[in-house]
């Protein structure tokens, strides 16, 4: 059970303060793969930080299936842009502390080997394993990153820009990985995927929100279905999703003036 249902949010970072959010309402339904799109500053990682329960709401709730999101668990993976592995272990040991808090019970042999799987996995070679982060490309330390969310293997996975630091022909690479990474799960992951890139989120989405100038609230919501879904060859072909595109880039864009 992994739905995530926001309920009349609200949010402020102090008490009596701006409001970056106002009135958020939608529910998020169970193997979504769902992005988040708006301006910068609009307010897309304060609302990922919510639902990773790293800030509280001002009002309003934000429920998992019923259940108040409350503090960060181990239901939740989440992928910053700056990698979030310890600067002190390597890559490897990263991978496998998350695994040891994600089966305390498992023998270290066992999850060492899940965790060589996973680095494979996400093509990297097995000696990354003995790497510390500092002697990894950003493109590799971002697999890692990748490796450690997917190996914990959290119902919601919440990823802010992921590949915002990378090179085109790493990001196009890691957003395939990404994908595959979740289709080929029978029980899908519900994603929350934060990018300010449009052909990333219809590469990646099964639905798309755009988040107005704030306080912001949800200006623009819709579903492609995997029958429309587009791939990497056949986004600019796509009359359908040309047209989306063109739409959502005016929805972001459609305040601008009076926010300059
Ligand atoms: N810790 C904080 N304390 C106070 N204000 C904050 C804090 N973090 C963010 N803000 C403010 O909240 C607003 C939304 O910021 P947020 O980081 O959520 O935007 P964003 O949509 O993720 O932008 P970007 O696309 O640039 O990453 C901004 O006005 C920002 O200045
Ligand atoms: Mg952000």
């Amino acid at each position: 059970m992994s739905g995530i249902q926001i309920k009349d949010l609200s949010f402020a970072y102090e008490a009596g303060g701006k409001l970056i959010l106002k009135d958020i309402n939608t529910e998020i339904g169970e193997g979504e793969f769902v992005c988040i799109l708006g301006q910068s500053g609009c307010g897309k990682s304060t609302l990922l930080r919510l639902l990773a329960g790293l800030e509280t709401a001002t009002t309003g709730e934000i429920l998992s299936d019923d259940v108040a999101i409350g503090e960060p668990s181990l239901n939740k993976g989440v992928v910053f842009q700056d990698y979030g592995l310890f600067p002190w272990m390597s890559a490897g040991e990263n991978i496998l502390l998350a695994l040891k808090q994600r089966y305390p019970k498992r023998d270290k042999k066992e999850l060492k080997e899940i965790a060589v799987n996973m680095i494979k996995a996400v093509g990297l070679d097995e000696s990354i394993y003995k790497k510390l982060p500092k002697e990894l490309s950003g493109g590799m330390k971002q697999r890692c990153a990748i490796a450690q969310a997917f190996s914990l293997d959290p119902p919601i996975l919440l990823m802010d820009e992921p590949f915002g630091a990378l090179d085109a022909v790493t990001r196009a690479r890691l957003q395939n990985l990404v994908r595959e990474l979740w289709t080929r799960d029978e029980k899908k992951k519900t994603v929350f995927f934060v990018t300010h890139d449009v052909d990333e989120a219809l590469l990646l989405a099964n639905r798309i929100l755009v988040l107005g100038q704030s306080p912001s609230h949800i200006i623009y919501d819709v579903k492609i279905t995997e029958e429309l879904h587009p791939t990497r060859d056949t986004l600019f072909e796509n009359i359908d999703m040309m047209k989306l595109r063109i739409t959502l880039i005016n929805q972001i864009n459609k305040d601008v003036t009076t926010h300059i």
